[in-house]
């Protein structure tokens, strides 16, 4: 069967004043409709270039994309991208920030403060519809930032490290709720994160990159059955063991950071 995204040896470059800089290097990978993919990979190794070039918002410098066997053409509507910065407009209220793609595509505006109404219910934003992003919390804001472009039911919905300014606390509220959306709907998604312990909980499969230029370092499936309990899941042994593979291999990925810490250190 073809494979709802196909990534084939794509490389990008980009030519900043006069240097080259290889960002992505030969990414092969092939994702089945329904998968929960999780990548991680140090700062700079071209998690984010991945996702633009999958959305369209890049070309490659080599390689191609694929959805569902047709190469990309640019921005298409089936491909949601959830930001790490929200993109809240601060002058409409949550409700309108959160049915904006469907006023966009002309949806009656009765079906779509429906649809809208039982997204802000399932992430437990009733009762602030109302109100602006500015009078809505950093973890408020990330709900609504998801579920607008959930709204609009994208196959495939790209994530990059959504939940990275977040506390430790809020985000693990925040997986849950995506682990419950992503049950209820099984959309395809691509999630970006710096932290282990989140890929592992939410994927079905980790791809591991290397240090730029980004390779595909690892593919590793998640062994964990679902439903996934978040709050627990650290305890299971089949999460401590995928754990320990997954730190092996970011470790020296990530050492040069270290390094640097290290000689900054007095
Ligand atoms: N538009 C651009 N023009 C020039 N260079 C770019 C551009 N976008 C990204 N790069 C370079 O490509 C490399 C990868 O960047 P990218 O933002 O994809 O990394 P990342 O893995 O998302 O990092 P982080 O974890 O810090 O978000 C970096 O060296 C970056 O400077
Ligand atoms: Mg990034």
């Amino acid at each position: 069967m073809t494979p709802l995204l196909s990534v084939e040896g794509v490389s990008k470059e980009f030519l900043v004043r006069g240097k080259r800089i290889v960002a992505l290097d030969s990414i092969t990978l092939a994702l089945e409709q329904g998968e929960f993919v999780t990548v991680v990979g140090p700062s700079g190794c071209g998690k984010s270039t991945l996702l633009n070039l999958i959305v369209g918002l890049l070309s490659p410098s080599a390689g191609r994309i694929l959805l569902r066997g047709r190469p990309i053409n640019g921005i298409n509507p089936e491909i949601g991208y959830v930001t790490q910065k929200d993109n809240l407009l601060p002058w409409r209220t949550l409700v309108q920030n959160v049915e904006i793609a469907l006023e966009i595509r002309g949806v009656d505006p009765r079906e779509r403060r429906r649809r809208a109404g039982v997204l802000i219910q399932q992430v437990g934003l009733g009762g602030f519809e109302g109100h602006y992003p500015h009078e809505l919390s950093g973890g408020m804001r990330q709900r609504a930032n998801i579920i607008r472009t959930l709204i609009y039911e994208p196959q495939l919905i790209l994530m990059d490290e959504p939940f990275g300014p977040l506390d430790a606390q809020t985000r693990i509220v925040l997986q849950d709720q995506l682990l419950g959306l992503w049950n209820a709907a099984r959309k395809t998604i691509i999630f970006i994160t710096h932290d282990l312990v989140e890929a592992i909980a939410l994927a079905d499969r980790v791809v591991m990159m290397t240090s730029r230029p980004g390779k595909v370092k690892s593919v590793t499936g998640v062994p964990i059955p679902r439903p996934r309990d978040v709050y627990q899941i650290h305890e299971s042994p089949a999460f401590r063991s995928t754990h320990e593979t997954l730190w092996r291999e970011l470790r020296p990925e990530v050492s040069l950071a270290e390094s640097w810490r290290g000689g900054i250190r007095p």
